[in-house]
């Protein structure tokens, strides 16, 4: 890369990806090209079954591509060993599904604490953290909850504080909102973007709510297997 800085966020040349069904060979990634710079907010934007899933999964070092790069905080996947990857993705990423997959048996505040731990800090340091970033998601009052007594939007804002835990560079979202009615899909989603615009994080969050998208940096559309840049706003 020729800009050092952009190659901090994440970038993507040339991905593709098809799957087979049946008899049917599925072109879902044709050549993707993606360049998120650090302190960046990109809405990834298409219709239901356009790869969107697919794309973040690749970004997220889940998946292997069949063809092309995705760099991660300035370094290239492709190459390396599983143990490479997985390091890499617990140093640099975040991601947030459609679920929260937290641990039900674990508080909020422990669920935040865990990907620190295993990742080196100590308890005192990543607790410190996991309170801040629970207070400053409205959710001092709710750390000692566990998943089943939080409503739908505060179990959504504590995986999203889950996955800035260890302040990666780059955070994945695959429509984070998309399982909550629409008005306490707007107040998270607000809160995700405050937390995310302080941070520095390069951020590509999947919706294919309009309304969402234009509440962030870019647009990009994911059409026949390609990435349509909508441009800066
Ligand atoms: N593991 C898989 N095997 C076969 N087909 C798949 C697989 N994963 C996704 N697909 C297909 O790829 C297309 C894109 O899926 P997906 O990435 O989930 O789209 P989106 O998230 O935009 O709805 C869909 O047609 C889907 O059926
Ligand atoms: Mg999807």
């Amino acid at each position: 890369m020729s800009d050092a800085k952009t190659s901090q966020g994440l970038v993507l040349e040339e991905v593709r990806r098809t799957f087979q069904q049946g008899k049917e060979t599925l072109e879902v990634l044709r050549g993707a090209h993606l360049n998120i710079r650090p302190g960046e907010i990109v809405a990834l934007v298409g219709p239901s079954g356009a790869g969107k899933s697919t794309l973040l999964h690749i970004a997220g070092l889940l998946e292997r591509p069949d063809a092309g790069e995705v760099r991660l905080a300035g370094q290239a996947a492709g190459g390396l060993s599983e143990g490479e990857r997985t390091r890499l993705r617990r140093l640099h990423l975040g991601f947030v599904y459609q679920y929260h997959h937290l641990l039900p048996e674990f508080s909020a505040v422990e669920n935040v604490i865990l990907p620190q731990m295993i990742a080196g800090a100590s308890k005192a340091k990543a607790k410190t953290r996991a309170l801040d970033l629970l207070t400053r998601m409205g959710l001092a009052e709710r750390a000692e909850h566990r998943p089943g007594q939080l409503s739908g939007g505060e179990q959504q804002r504590v995986a999203i504080c889950r996955a800035l835990a260890n302040a990666p560079r780059v955070l994945l979202a695959d429509e984070p909102t998309g399982n909550l009615d629409p008005h306490t899909s707007d107040g998270v989603f607000a809160e995700l973007i405050a937390l995310v615009r302080g941070s520095g994080v390069a951020a590509l969050i999947a919706t294919h709510n309009p309304e969402l998208a234009r509440r962030m940096d870019r647009i990009i559309r994911l059409e026949d297997g390609l990435l349509v840049d909508g441009g800066a706003k």
